[in-house]
């Protein structure tokens, strides 16, 4: 049991030695590069979670990740060292692109899917999923599906429920919620569902960049935002080239805002800011 004084750690504390080894973890399991700088910061969350599962120290925890072979401890400690922020159409721009000047191209198919490769708890396939449903209309129900994948299994679990309080719903007003949107009863008041038709039109799996990709595809367009910003050159490099090879002939990669892909070598056409594209034309007809 976890002794009541040490419970008072601040957790800023981090040997060089262990962040050494977290650092190394890090980069082996997830392609994260943790910089020199970030100890206080890998310093809490390790300790955060030691003391949420009941061991002594940040070290303790971290042995037991490192013995751990059922691979549960992985994925906790990959959750803590990641950051998951997202929100419902962040980033704007790719949404009118998409709607302006993609699902153009692809109306005449009978379906296809788009994938997003670090979707974290759902709020960007959700917005990807809206997109589709405004610009097909009823159709896209049938004709558009999204894949949505991440490495931690504790937001894909968050973005397959589709269940997000009020408060993330910011400025989308309440006819584009009682259209999308369940409104939560009892003790889920103050919660929303979105509603089946939309759910059903995205698939959830756990897919680690560094290890595999979806066995489907090529697809139109991928989502590739915000997780850039965690890999180092050659990984993002390695990312990328995978992620080229999963896309269609003229399909388009998305990357974050604040991300770019100068400074590796790629054989992606720059679009717009942060948006990229395959040489070729996609084509009208089904996948
Ligand atoms: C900051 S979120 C970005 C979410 C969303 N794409 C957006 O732009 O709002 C980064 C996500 O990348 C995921 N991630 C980190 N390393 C990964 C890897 N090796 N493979 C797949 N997903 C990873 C994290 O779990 C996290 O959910």
């Amino acid at each position: 049991m976890l002794d009541s004084t040490k419970s008072q750690h601040p957790g800023t504390r981090l040997s060089p030695k262990l962040f050494e080894a977290v650092q190394g973890y890090a980069y082996r399991i997830a392609g994260i590069e943790l910089q020199d700088g970030k100890q206080e910061m890998v310093a809490g969350r390790l300790w955060k979670r030691a003391r949420a599962l009941g061991y002594e120290s940040a070290d303790a925890y971290f042995d037991a990740v490192q013995r751990d072979k059922s691979g549960e401890l992985e994925l906790d400690v990959i959750d803590a060292l990641t950051t998951n922020y997202t929100s419902f159409f962040r980033e704007p721009a790719h949404f009118d692109f998409l709607k302006g000047k993609i699902l153009p191209q692809l109306r005449s198919r009978q379906q296809f899917t788009i994938w997003t490769a670090a979707s974290s708890s759902g709020e960007e396939p959700y917005s990807i999923a809206v997109t589709l449903i405004e610009a097909l209309g009823e159709t896209a129900y049938r004709q558009a599906k999204v894949k949505a994948s991440d490495i931690s299994t504790k937001v894909l679990k968050r973005a397959e429920a589709g269940v997000y309080d009020e408060e993330r719903f910011g400025s989308l007003g309440a006819e584009w919620r009682s259209r999308y949107l369940l409104r939560g009863k009892g003790d889920q008041a103050g919660k929303f569902r979105f509603r089946p038709q939309v759910r059903g039109m995205i698939r959830f799996e756990r897919i680690n960049l560094m290890e595999s990709l979806p066995s489907d595809g090529p697809f139109p367009l991928i989502f590739l935002r915000n997780i850039m910003i965690y890999f180092d050159r050659p990984t993002q490099e390695r990312v990328v080239a995978a992620l080229t090879a999963k896309l269609e002939p003229g399909g388009y990669l998305y990357v974050g805002h604040s991300e770019s892909l100068n400074g590796i070598t790629h054989s992606l056409e720059h679009v717009q800011v942060a948006v990229y594209k395959k040489a070729g034309q996609l084509e009208g007809r089904a996948q």
